[in-house]
């Protein structure tokens, strides 16, 4: 006798996306597709695997990421320190330094796929959730860094989202940080009194982090802090400013949050998320920003870059609030038949109908018309092919329309030549 075996379940914070939730998620990337290529971005694919390190170095070793959310492991079979992607930046980093991918020109570039972080799940917050990472490579700005932006208000448009806001900010250059760095670390330790665990065991690895705390107790303490905008030099000030001019030319409204810092050490100058108040506690659809430093610090010849990635899981459920209409139905002809002969008929008359674009189920089984059409009706196909002895012996099929409405002239039901149906359709759908 067998044993019984226990059922395994999905990982915690792993979601299995269901056939009727497909269709939204495929909609979305074809118009997300549509989108980066109106801009001149191209796909590229990185591996969800990479070593540890590189995400270590690029991401920043004292990052929530990198300390505590990674899924890391060693290798077995050759003892290699691996990481699951947490972000796709690091990782195409790395894969332009490797490939020289900027020799002769900068780089227009995204991904678009699953990716990684050891976090306590809550709605819009998954273990394993995807993301769309858009990446210009080699690109200065801020003329770039205002068309990110742009483009990403081009998209909420066209999915229809509504109460979507921007935040942005600057983190100047590394001198500029510096500096207030060390003014931030004289502020926190004039407070160390009501700096929590965190903060302290913090405040001299990322004093920056410790102003993004949500205890109340220390509001104070981070609302009266040094601001890294106000230790920002002309250059720095020039091309925020240069952003701002952009986003104003195009309509677009911002509000400056000097509070604004993301939880990834390789940013510099422009900062920016899109947030909503429409999906509870995690309410960032997009982050991004510019990182002119990662290239040469993972191994490359200096380049610029700027970028951002938005959480798709979010921006569905952000979408679906506002109504977005998605076709989930499985075909748009589904034929019934009675018979071997009139199955055998109806598999070839499908693949003529596939031939002129259709999408055609053919009913599998032998069960009657009645429950033939219940699944008919069920798959959510406009057109039902009907092929019983008679009509086999005619040459020809019923053609019923399942959704027929108000004011539709189209006959309901009608009989025609096999070899005419799928042409009739074509100007009936
Ligand atoms: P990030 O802010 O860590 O940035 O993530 C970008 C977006 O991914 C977030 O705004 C959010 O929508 C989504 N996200 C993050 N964590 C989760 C989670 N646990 N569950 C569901 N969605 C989540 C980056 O990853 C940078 N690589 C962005 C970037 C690209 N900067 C420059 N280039």
């Amino acid at each position: 006798m067998t044993q019984q075996f226990e059922k395994v379940r999905a990982l915690t914070g792993m979601k299995d996306v269901l056939p009727h939730e497909s269709a939204a998620w495929e909609t979305l990337e074809a118009i997300v597709r549509e989108w980066l290529a109106s801009y001149g971005y191209r796909n590229m694919r990185t591996p969800v695997l990479e070593h540890t390190r590189l995400f270590a170095r690029g991401i920043g070793e004292v990052t929530d990421i990198v300390e505590k959310e990674m899924y890391s492991f060693r290798d077995a079979l050759n003892d290699d320190h691996l990481t699951m992607r947490p972000e796709f930046t690091a990782g195409m980093v790395r894969a332009a330094i490797e490939h020289n991918l900027l020799y002769d020109r900068p780089q227009r570039v995204y991904c678009m796929g699953p990716v990684f972080r050891h976090e306590r799940p809550q709605r819009g917050r998954y273990r394993q959730f995807h993301q769309i990472d858009v990446e210009a490579l080699g690109f200065a700005g801020p003329d770039v860094d205002a068309e990110l932006i742009v483009m990403l208000a081009r998209l909420w448009k066209r999915l229809g989202l509504q109460d979507i806001r921007l935040e942005l900010n600057s983190l100047g250059q590394p001198a500029e940080r510096a500096a207030h760095r060390q003014a931030l670390v004289e502020h926190l330790e004039k407070h160390i009194d009501v700096l929590d665990e965190e903060a302290r065991r913090r405040m001299h690895t990322n004093p920056l982090r410790v102003l993004d705390t949500k205890n109340p107790a220390m509001q104070d303490m981070a609302n009266s802090a040094p601001r890294l905008f106000d230790f920002l030099g002309a250059e720095s000030l020039a091309h925020f400013e240069g952003v701002c001019a952009r986003l104003q030319d195009a309509g677009i409204e911002y509000t400056l949050n000097p509070r604004l810092v993301r939880g990834l050490d390789y940013y510099n100058l422009t900062v920016f998320e899109w947030v909503t108040d429409r999906l509870g506690a995690q309410g960032t659809v997009c982050g991004g920003g510019r990182y002119d430093g990662l290239m040469e610090l993972l191994g490359g010849k200096p380049a610029p870059a700027v970028g951002f990635a938005i959480g798709m899981e979010r921006l569905l459920d952000l979408w679906q609030q506002s109504e977005a209409e998605t076709d989930t139905s499985e075909c748009d002809i589904y034929v019934v038949h009675q018979g071997e002969d009139a199955q055998r008929r109806a598999a070839i008359l499908a693949e003529s109908l596939r031939d002129a674009g259709h999408r055609v189920l053919v009913h599998a089984g032998s069960t009657g018309f009645k429950s033939q059409f219940k699944r008919a009706d069920a798959s959510g196909a406009t057109v039902a092919l009907i092929i019983g002895p008679d009509e086999l012996a005619a040459g020809q099929a019923s053609v019923k329309w399942l959704r027929m409405e108000e004011g539709d002239t189209r006959p309901q039901q009608e009989t025609l030549p096999f070899d005419a149906i799928a042409e009739t359709l074509k100007t009936r759908m």
